[in-house]
């Protein structure tokens, strides 16, 4: 309930709270097409190490979670259907199946990344520090806007950086080791910034046009990010931007019945909400070139979740998808068929569509493993990531 609490939208306020957390980060997919390339790549990199929030997390919040049956409970990822179409059953993942960077690993020929929380794992093929409501920035800037518990905000990019370090010398030893190990690993950092956004269009109702005042820090704070991953020794690291968030169907319920015919695109987006998504990513993406730029021994990697996702809603036919809009697992019907109160896995949406490699998007913010896979397809191969992963 924090999350909505604070000025608007009582109606949704009851169990919004956990969900919008989660928002941050999609990825995926291609394990076909991959497989051409895995024996190659396997050998290219050791291991590889992700960063970020929902649409990274592989099992970090549930882990963190575990102390507290209720905490762990109120996290729908961990109640059917999540997971059904892979795991065949809940992963702890925010998806039927798996997310983009479950899909990068394995066409690098790499396991999928353990949560770096998890005990007794062996980190040295990679770890993931993403979780479920990860921020750009520390915790400390929300509450100074007024924000008091921070339910779920157990990793900024800051703190994940620093769980990764406390990670790095039981994988390679020696500073002069571990530049070498790191040197062959693959980075994915990000996306971040999504629940930066969903913190203050959501819980503190700023317009899109108010959060953009914040965007220079935000990207601010993932730069500094990537610096740090570059002076431990990352050399190759993909940064993708955040999805079209006026596109997603959280978003659309929420903030439609207060809008206009006028305030959406020709395809049904919400477009101040997806302006704010693409200032985001045009400002991360130039300041990713410049940082290129510096360090010329890297190999920094822009991928466009934006780009990509906006051509499924635009041309879903042609991924194979039906409404574009419409939540597999959700409930409530309609275009967008998600109620706040019954979120996929909660009592009210325990069951998914009857196909979910048909539909876009799975809960109502994060991709069904059918669109993860196509992004991780389109970063590994192109044309959505700059340069293409496997180039
Ligand atoms: C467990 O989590 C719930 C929900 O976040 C919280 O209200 C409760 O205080 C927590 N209990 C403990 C013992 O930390
Ligand atoms: C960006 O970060 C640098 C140092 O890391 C700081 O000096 C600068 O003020 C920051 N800019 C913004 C807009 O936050
Ligand atoms: C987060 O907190 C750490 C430690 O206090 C600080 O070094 C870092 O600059 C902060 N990051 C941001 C984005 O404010």
């Amino acid at each position: 309930m924090r999350f909505l609490r604070s000025s608007f939208c009582s109606p949704l306020v009851a169990s919004s709270s956990s969900f919008l957390l989660l928002v941050a980060v999609i990825g995926s997919c291609s394990t076909v097409s991959a497989s051409t390339s895995s024996n190659l790549q396997a050998t290219k990199y050791n291991a590889m190490f992700s960063f970020g929030d929902s649409v990274a997390e592989t099992g970090n919040i549930c882990v963190v979670s575990s102390r507290n049956a209720t905490e762990l409970d109120v996290l729908t990822c961990t109640h059917p259907p999540y997971g059904t179409t892979y795991f065949g059953r809940p992963s702890c993942r925010w998806s039927d199946g798996r997310v983009v960077v479950d899909f990068i690993a394995q066409s690098l020929g790499l396991p999928l990344l353990p949560p770096s929380k998890s005990k007794g794992k062996d980190f040295h093929r990679g770890a993931n520090m993403a979780i479920t409501g990860g921020t750009a920035m520390n915790f400390s800037f929300y509450q100074s806007l007024g924000i008091e518990d921070p339910v779920w905000n157990h990793g900024s990019l800051y703190m994940q950086i620093q769980w990764f370090m406390e990670l790095i010398p039981s994988l390679c030893g020696t500073k002069q080791n571990c530049k070498e190990f790191l040197a062959k690993s693959m980075f994915q950092f990000g996306g971040f910034g999504g629940n930066d956004y969903n913190i203050q269009l959501l819980e503190l109702g700023f317009t899109p046009e108010q959060a953009m005042k914040n965007t220079p820090m935000i990207i601010n704070a993932t730069i500094n990010g990537i610096e740090r991953l570059i002076a431990l020794g990352a050399v190759h690291i993909v940064v993708p931007g955040i999805l079209p968030t006026g596109c997603l169907p959280l978003f659309l319920t929420f903030f439609a019945s207060s809008s206009s015919e006028s305030d959406f695109d020709q395809y049904g987006c919400l477009k101040s909400y997806n302006r704010l998504t693409e200032y985001h990513n045009s400002m991360l993406r130039k300041q990713v070139q410049i940082l290129q730029g510096k360090y010329r021994s890297t190999r920094i990697m822009y991928a466009d979740y934006y780009s990509q996702v906006y051509k499924m809603v635009q041309q879903p036919r042609k991924f194979g998808f039906s409404n574009p809009f419409e939540t597999c697992c959700g409930a409530g019907g309609g275009k967008y068929n998600f109620d706040v109160g019954a979120r996929c896995g909660m009592p009210g949406a325990t069951t998914a569509c009857r196909d979910p490699s048909a539909r876009l998007i799975w809960d109502g913010v994060h991709p069904t493993e059918a669109a993860n896979k196509m992004i991780a397809d389109a970063w590994l191969n192109g044309p959505y990531c700059t340069p293409p992963i496997l180039s």
